[in-house]
Order: structure tokens, then C-alpha cells, then sequence
């Protein structure tokens, strides 16, 4: 019998996130009998509704996004290596033995992206330099780390943070530098990576020349609105490759969609416009 699977994605506010459009535009495109849907739910209800919606709601799993992420983690009886080491789970799905298992699929997400838009890209060839440390950089941490990348330069405006997140993922292999030596930590880089919020519509410009990386170099932004920022166009200007955030943010749905419907998912031209427009 092909029972309908019902998924979604639980946040406080919730109104601006694309997961719908993706993954439905997935489960159309697939033909599969399935529902995803947006659900706000305040944190300080989360430990109680969570549970509900997966043994008396009908929900099979569902995306977190801010601010569950680690909430859902202690919610989770069972968590992959990729969520154990983000300390955060993005996805979960319920069980046949009624178990909550948890991962987190920002890793993958990116990595995945430059993947498919840059598939000769050498992740172990150079340096990196990521900046910010919040939660999204500690994914693209543990997905550098992951790929073999052998040095990390981290810079944060709060360079405890930096150490902290250092310190938790690979001492040795990330070394945090004050926020103000930005453009001298890029030079030489094989990948620059920008995590945090700046440069984004609404949002301050992030303040960085991007000069004498390494020959070759990419460029990374997840700020996705605009499409094309200031430090990407910047870095186009100067010869160097360019990957845009939309695509991580497409790539980190497929292993949620996957585990709830068996099908791993394509990032095709069609989806991106899609989600941009
Ligand atoms: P996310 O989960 O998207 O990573 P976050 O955890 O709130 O979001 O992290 C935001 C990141 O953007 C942090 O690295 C933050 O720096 P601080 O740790 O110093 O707060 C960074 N950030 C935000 N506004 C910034 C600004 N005006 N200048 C420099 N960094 C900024």
C-alpha cells in the first residue's frame, strides 16, 4: 500500500523558509505519496510537541532550523557522527522502533555544492580561511575537516567563539586569528569561506580584500540573497573561482529527503531558479 509519508520543517518564525517549495517540488517531481509542511512552534514547547507529532501526529521526520537545531539534538535517542561533532541536528526521523535518530546535513550540504559546481576543486591542495563561528561555520568546519583538509584559518569579530569551536572540532588543524588580520589571512588561501550573516541583503558588507590567494582559489558564500555578493563579485573581478550559498542550501535537503522517502534527490538549473525566484 503506498501510505502518504508526512514530513516538515519546524522553526520559530518559519514563514521565510524555502524547505517546502524544495522538497515538495521534489516529491511532485519524484511521484511520491508525500506531504511536507511548515510548522512554527515556539522552543520552550518543542520537548513536549515533538514527540506528539511523531506518535500521534503522523509525521514521519522533520527539518529543524532556528532556533531547534540544538534542542532537537538532546531531543534525539540515537545521532550520527556528522550531528554528534556539529553538536546540532537539522533533520530526524522517527523509527520503526519508535527511536528518534538525528543528523545534520549542513556538511554535506556544502561540500556537495562545490562538488557539482566546482568538481575539480582539491580540498586537501591549500589552505582554508572560514570566517565566523556560529553554527553554520561549525558545519563547513566538520565538512573541511571531513574532505581532508590539512589547515584552517579561523576569524570570528569574537575570536573566543573561534577558539572555542577550534578546540572542539581539531586543535591542530585550526588555528584562530583575530578578526581585524582578515585580509592578511587570505592571502595564500586555496579557499576562503564567508559563514557569517554579512554581505546579505539588509545586512552590512563584509569588509575583506581578497588579495594574493593562492592561484586557483575559490571563494565561498552562504549568503544567498543577493545571489552574487559584494565578496563574490569581488573575487570574480580578481580572477578567482566562485561558488554562490543557494546551492548548500539545496544540497543539505537531499539526505533529509532521502531518509524519509528512499530517493536521494537532484539539485537541478530548474529547482535553483525555483527557490531564487
Ligand atoms: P549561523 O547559525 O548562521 O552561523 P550565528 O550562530 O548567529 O548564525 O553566527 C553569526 C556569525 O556572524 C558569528 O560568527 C558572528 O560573529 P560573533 O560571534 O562575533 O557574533 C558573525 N557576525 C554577525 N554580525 C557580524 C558583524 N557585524 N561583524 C562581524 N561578524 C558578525
Amino acid at each position: 500500500m503506498n501510505t502518504l509519508i508526512k514530513t516538515g520543517v519546524i522553526g520559530h518564525p518559519i514563514k521565510h523558509s524555502k524547505s517546502p517549495l524544495i522538497h515538495t517540488y521534489w516529491l511532485q517531481h519524484y511521484g511520491l505519496n508525500g506531504q511536507y509542511e511548515a510548522l512554527d512552534i515556539p522552543p520552550e514547547i518543542l520537548k513536549n510537541k515533538l514527540p506528539y507529532l511523531l506518535q500521534e501526529g503522523g509525521y514521519t521526520g522533520f527539518n529543524l532550523t532556528i532556533p531547534h537545531k540544538e534542542i532537537a539534538f538532546d531531543l534525539c535517542d540515537v545521532l550520527d557522527p556528522a550531528a554528534q561533532q556539529i553538536g546540532a541536528v537539522n533533520t530526524l526521523i522517527k523509527r520503526a522502533d519508535g527511536s528518534i535518530f538525528g543528523t545534520n546535513t549542513d556538511a554535506f550540504g556544502f561540500i556537495q555544492n562545490i562538488r557539482q559546481q566546482k568538481p575539480d576543486f582539491d580540498f586537501t591542495a591549500g589552505r582554508a580561511v572560514v570566517l565566523g563561528a556560529g553554527g553554520a561555520a561549525r558545519a563547513i568546519l566538520y565538512g573541511l575537516l571531513q574532505q581532508g583538509v590539512r589547515e584552517i584559518t579561523l576569524l570570528n569579530r569574537t575570536q573566543d567563539k573561534a577558539e572555542v569551536l577550534a578546540k572542539a572540532l581539531d586543535p591542530a588543524l585550526i588555528k584562530t586569528q583575530p578578526w581585524a588580520d582578515r585580509d592578511q589571512a587570505v592571502r595564500g588561501a586555496h579557499l576562503v569561506v564567508n559563514t557569517t550573516a554579512l554581505g546579505m541583503m539588509g545586512q552590512a558588507p563584509l569588509e575583506l580584500t581578497l588579495q594574493d590567494l593562492a592561484p586557483g582559489a575559490l571563494v565561498c558564500d552562504i549568503v544567498y540573497a543577493p545571489l552574487m555578493t559584494d565578496l563574490l563579485l569581488q573575487a570574480q573581478a580578481r580572477g578567482y573561482e566562485t561558488v554562490t550559498g543557494i546551492g548548500m542550501l539545496l544540497h543539505q535537503a537531499r539526505p533529509a529527503f532521502e531518509l524519509w522517502y528512499g530517493t536521494l534527490p537532484d539539485v537541478t538549473s530548474d529547482l535553483e531558479r525555483l527557490v531564487l525566484s
